[in-house]
């Protein structure tokens, strides 16, 4: 059993109550935190959206959303209706300035106080506004932002901007929720608690590194927002550039926040300008009875990319001479994330003339079935002389450590503690959220200056078949599966 360290008590005030991530990820995860006790009896939540509603029907909205994010199990009902009686509900509209003073007069000073903003960016100003002209923004309180936290650089430097005209950078949460993945943070442990792979992780012993996060779903339902965002914007500036910053980043002195950060900006920073020929963009078409991208955004022409691959290269020197490979898309054959770290083969074969050399490769899965492998190579079982083998070292976290582990802390759960806790080391910061920015103008710049359009993949498949081209001297993505 993990050990469970409750948070002291605090206030929320949750901005977009109703809203999807809301309901889907937030709420859930504040009510399993308060099912283990990680949540104190003496936490309280204010929901704020502007559809009117008594508590008791923003209760039952809760009830139903938790309930369908998880099914409550034997005991939990209790636990269930106790929870919800911490909930109560504000109808407002938060961009106006009337309306404010009840909720204004809700939070308790003596219990810490986090104003969580499930809102689109272009109404942050607007919020922070009147959270100030209310005088609720208090030295010790905390601000949680999602994203997309900006379209580009000037955009993601005005809502810094705006968050820093109120807030000092210690009190903002900036959350991609792919840093309170279990798997994310075993990156860090892997590497820095380990003897092992230390020595190993640099160019002189890796050839190369491959980063894949490949969906299954389309982006139907979401699609105003993702066409105007792309895999670039949507996956790849956020998810994938932490990813890539946690493989690559020199162990920081102390597993403290800016530490942390500190070591990540510093790969952001390295990361070479990137050139057309490095960049492989495509866009599902229909296929094995799934609607093409076009059909699922609901228009005739788009050259938003549903995937994207790069060819990156970090200009430093511990990676001087390797290449990070990242692939990302939707509607690809099935839902499968992971870090392939490629070692280089052994310079000489002391077992015959045919090449019976093979790259040991470290594979980190984030999902599904969260685990470990290291392929090795070994002899074949039985008589007949010395042939070789490859076989994965597989160590599933489900069955080395219980199958509750899927299900002990998700993402959000994790980092809405970390919160309360006061802890950034899992959040963005301003300057890495910046440099972030930076790359990907850059890239996009690529081919927004060319007006290339994206190539077309059958949905289902694994991608574009220029994707395969961009792996050159011989190496081959991971099979998607
Ligand atoms: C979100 C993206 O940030 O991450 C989505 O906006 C994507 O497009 C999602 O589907 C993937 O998250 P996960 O946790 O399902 O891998």
């Amino acid at each position: 059993m993990y050990k469970i360290i409750p948070v002291p008590p605090f206030d929320i005030i949750l901005f977009g109550a109703t809203g999807d991530l809301a309901r889907r990820e937030i709420l859930p995860a504040l009510f399993r935190g308060f099912s283990v006790r990680q949540v104190p009896e003496d936490f309280r939540l204010a929901g704020v959206a502007r559809a009117e509603m008594s508590d008791d029907e923003f209760r039952a909205l809760c009830r139903d959303s938790i309930r369908s994010a998880q099914e409550p199990q034997a005991g939990e009902q209790e636990v269930l209706e106790k929870f919800l009686r911490k909930l109560s509900y504000f109808p407002l509209d938060a961009t106006g300035g009337a309306g404010w003073d009840r909720l204004a007069a809700w939070p308790r000073p003596d219990k810490i106080l986090t104003f969580y903003l499930s809102v689109g960016p272009s109404v942050f100003e607007q919020i922070i506004d009147n959270l100030k002209h209310n005088n609720m923004v208090r030295p010790d309180c905390r601000i949680v932002v999602e994203k997309p936290f900006g379209q580009d650089l000037p955009s993601s430097q005005a809502l810094n901007g705006i968050l820093a005209g109120s807030f000092n950078e210690s009190q903002i949460f900036r959350i991609d929720h792919y840093l309170g993945k279990e798997t994310v943070q075993n990156l860090m442990a892997l590497r820095f608690a380990n003897v092992l792979f230390e020595p190993l992780w640099n160019w002189q012993h890796v050839e190369h590194v491959q980063i894949t996060v490949s969906e299954s779903i389309g982006v139907k339902g979401r699609q105003g927002y993702y066409d105007a965002a792309g895999g670039m914007r949507d996956m790849v500036q956020n998810h994938l550039m932490q990813l890539l910053c946690l493989v690559a980043m020199e162990p920081p002195a102390r597993f403290e926040a800016d530490a942390v950060r500190d070591e990540k900006l510093k790969v952001i920073k390295a990361l070479r300008d990137m050139s057309s020929r490095d960049i492989v963009r495509g866009q599902y078409g229909a296929a094995a009875g799934m609607a093409s991208y076009l059909e699922d955004s609901e228009t005739t022409y788009s050259e938003t990319e549903s995937f994207i691959a790069l060819k990156c290269r970090i200009g430093n020197m511990r990676w001087g001479q390797t290449p990070f490979y990242l692939r990302t898309g939707k509607r690809l054959k099935a839902r499968m994330s992971e870090v392939a770290v490629v070692f280089k083969r052994l310079p000489h074969s002391i077992f015959g003339l045919r090449d019976q050399r093979r790259n040991n490769i470290l594979a980190v899965r984030l999902q599904p079935d969260e685990g470990i492998t290291l392929q090795v190579t070994i002899k074949e079982p039985g008589p007949g002389g010395m042939r070789l083998i490859e076989v994965p070292l597989d160590m599933s976290f489900a069955e080395s450590l219980g199958p509750e582990i899927g299900t002990m802390t998700n993402a959000y759960e994790r980092l809405i503690m970390d919160v309360i806790r006061g802890n950034q080391t899992l959040f963005m910061r301003n300057d890495e959220i910046e440099a972030a920015w930076r790359w990907t103008d850059q890239v996009i710049a690529c081919w927004s200056e060319e007006g290339s359009r994206p190539e077309i993949y059958a949905a289902g498949s694994e991608g574009p078949s220029a994707a395969a081209a961009l792996m050159d001297y011989g190496r081959q993505w991971r099979v998607i599966e």
